[in-house]
């Protein structure tokens, strides 16, 4: 079995390496761009071991062509790989990673090395990665250094540049080459700015030139739908957290959804935030520019739509708010003025103990973002273009729909909480989509307020019958998709259809403060529909979790997972929410089936490939 792909000499990545006298090519599977991001800095620093890179795409690649790789002398692939959800490979590296599985092409001479990015917090950890590494080794191919992983959880940075510290030495030693040992920084990009404000300037679209203006169906992530905002509204009665319902307008748009589906919304940053990083290089935000790839093999011709103005590629192209990685403090420490500064960006962006523990404290436990970074260093006075080059893409946010489409099949509804901290160093850091969605409220007489969105489906799904019996964990916004699949059953029901056990636990900290949708839930209960546990954690002096309910309930549990094959759901916080319910669980399946522990786990993995166990996590 081979794959099936265009082999049009634009796929060639072997031309292209051939042409430009490259020898080293970094592929990436990337979703949010970091591995996208890490394969470019790998690629780039080969120029200084005599191996000129090139990033690839795999899935603009024939990449079959591995198989004769070893025809070009010293060459050597790299594989970034982010895994994503239940152990997947990203979207672009689905074709790859398929082909690898099924395909049983002979690698031998391929020289290659793998960088895996995970997260801890998830079960499916780097899986991805760790699969490719050990396929490529099956089908023949040669590892040249050890895998890396890399978790998000913790700080993946550090875990990548540990890593690329130990993989070129071990590159120039495998080919027995001598590092020509300079540190050069090369801008990727060209920059161009216009005096006359051309034709064709982006406004914030994601891909073809007034996208929003001239909307055109089918909408997907490179041309979102600017839905209108007909609803929003607080469900927080009392305290001084906010959570929106927020509702979008989808109709005349083609767009479909299913319960347990995720709406994607593309926000903007903060124009302060974007004014401040302005003012701080000195440059007038109106000013029309373009950057140009130097790299002509490079199918990816700039880094964000442009021509625009450096205010649009601020506010909607670019990420402003993330903790800076290393190779972008490096970069800026070159701008500095202030020795001082410079020494201090200069030992943050080194693999030293001391510049990794000054990194970990300062940026990342301090929590500083590219502006806090400008604040606390003013004699650096970066060249705009620069740091637009460098920063990474400002990312869509994800968020669990929280209708059915079988009810409201024109609007789609989410549940999101406003996020606001303030950091050690006393600044107040606003949730870049969360606080921009709370300022769209619609008024009377007024045009709605709109955003652009997708949709991305998902797993995570009701039965297909309604008498299948269900229980739904979901405390906090975590209550989100249970909401469509409890309308969904309800509906069911008023058809006259047999619907199973509806089992929900739902836990927030007051009743009195943070008991979203009550109204709707418990009428659901006192129809007989919904079976509600829940769980106030502040309310009485100690905890009680959903967690806790759970272990009080073993029995119906059982009864539901055990004896009548129903189906288990999990929503909401990533980090010790999911992990301790899947505990509690694994604990009654041991319990009241009477299984070890080894069983008990095999049980919930045999659920999970069943499809009657899924979870819908994030942190
Ligand atoms: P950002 O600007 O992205 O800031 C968030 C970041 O700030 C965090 O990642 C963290 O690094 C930092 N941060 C936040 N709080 C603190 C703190 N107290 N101290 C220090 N640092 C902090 N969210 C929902 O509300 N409802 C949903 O239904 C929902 N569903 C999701 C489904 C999926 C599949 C995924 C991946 C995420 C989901 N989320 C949901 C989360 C959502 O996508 C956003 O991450 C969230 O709304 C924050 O986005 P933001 O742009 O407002 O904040
Ligand atoms: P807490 O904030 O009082 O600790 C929604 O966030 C609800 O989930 C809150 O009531 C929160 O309680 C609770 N929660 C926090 N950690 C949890 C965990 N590990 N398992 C279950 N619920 C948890």
């Amino acid at each position: 079995t081979s794959m099936t792909l265009q082999s049009s000499s634009d796929n060639s990545f072997i031309k292209k390496l051939q042409s430009s006298g490259r020898s080293l090519v970094v592929f990436y599977g990337s979703q949010t761009g970091t591995g996208e991001e890490f394969a470019t800095r790998l690629a780039k620093e080969g120029v200084r071991y005599r191996l000129k890179g090139m990033v690839a795409d795999p899935e603009e690649c024939d990449m079959e062509e591995l198989v004769s790789l070893k025809t070009i002398p010293n060459s050597l692939a790299v594989f970034c790989m982010a895994t994503y959800g239940e152990g997947d490979p990203t979207d672009n590296a689905m074709e790859f990673y398929e082909w690898l599985q099924n395909g049983d092409a002979d690698l031998t001479g391929l020289n290659y090395a793998v960088f895996g990015l995970g997260n801890k917090t998830y079960e499916h950890y780097n899986e991805v990665a760790i699969y490719v590494d050990k396929r490529l080794e099956e089908l023949g191919a040669t590892r040249v250094f050890d895998l890396g992983l890399g978790d998000d959880d913790a700080n993946i940075e550090d875990d990548f540049i540990t890593w690329k510290d130990k993989f070129w030495p071990a590159v120039c030693e495998y080919f027995g080459i001598e590092s020509t040992g300079e540190d050069i920084s090369i801008r990727q990009y060209r920059l161009q700015e216009f005096d006359e404000i051309p034709d064709r300037v982006y406004t914030g679209e994601m891909a073809r030139l007034h996208s929003l203006r001239n909307q055109r169906p089918p909408y997907d992530a490179k041309n979102p739908y600017l839905a209108k905002i007909k609803v929003n509204r607080e469900l927080h009665k009392t305290g001084d957290r906010s959570c929106m319902h927020i509702e979008f307008d989808i109709e005349g748009s083609k767009m479909r959804y299913d319960a347990g589906d995720h709406l994607a919304v593309y926000p903007v940053n903060n124009s302060e935030l974007v004014e401040k990083i302005g003012k701080h290089c000195g440059k007038d935000l109106n000013t029309v520019f373009t950057l140009i790839n130097t790299d002509e093999e490079s199918s990816k011709k700039h880094p964000f739509p442009c021509p625009c103005t450096y205010r649009t590629a601020l506010t909607h192209y670019l990420d402003i708010t993330q903790n800076p990685r290393t190779h972008v403090l490096k970069e800026l420490a070159e701008y500095c003025t202030d020795p001082a500064e410079k020494e201090k960006l200069k030992l943050m962006a080194s693999t030293s103990p001391e510049g990794k523990a000054l990194y970990q404290n300062w940026i990342i436990e301090n929590n500083r973002n590219i502006v806090h970074v400008l604040e606390d260093m003013p004699s650096c006075q970066p060249a705009l273009d620069h740091l637009c080059e460098l920063l990474p893409r400002l990312q869509p946010r994800y968020y669990s729909i929280s209708s059915s489409a079988k009810l409201y099949p024109t609007t789609v509804h989410i549940t999101a909480v406003v996020v606001e901290y303030t950091t050690p160093t006393g600044r107040h850091n606003k949730g870049v989509a969360t606080t921009w969605l709370s300022k769209k409220i619609p008024k009377p007489d007024e045009e709605l307020p709109s955003a652009p969105i997708f949709i991305r489906k998902s797993q995570f799904r009701l039965p297909t019958k309604p008498q299948t019996p269900i229980i739904m964990i979901g405390p906090g916004t975590g209550l989100a998709p249970f909401r469509g699949f409890i309308q969904e059953r309800d509906q069911a029901k008023e058809e006259g259809k047999m619907v199973g056990d509806t089992v929900l636990y739902f836990g927030c900290r007051k009743r009195s403060e943070d008991f979203i949708y009550e109204d709707e839930l418990l009428a659901y209960e006192n129809k007989g529909l919904l079976k509600l546990h829940l769980a106030f954690s502040r309310d009485q002096p100690h905890k009680v979790y959903v967690s806790h309910l759970l272990e009080k309930e073993a029995d119906e549990v059982w009864k539901i997972i055990g004896e009548n094959n129903g189906h288990l759901y999990i929503c909401g916080d990533a980090k010790s929410m999911a992990a301790d319910v899947r505990n509690i669980v694994l604990k009654i399946i041991q319990e009241k089936g009477q299984m070890t522990d080894q069983q008990a786990q095999a049980f919930l993995k045999k659920m999970e490939t069943q499809k009657r166990m899924s979870a819908d996590v994030w942190r």
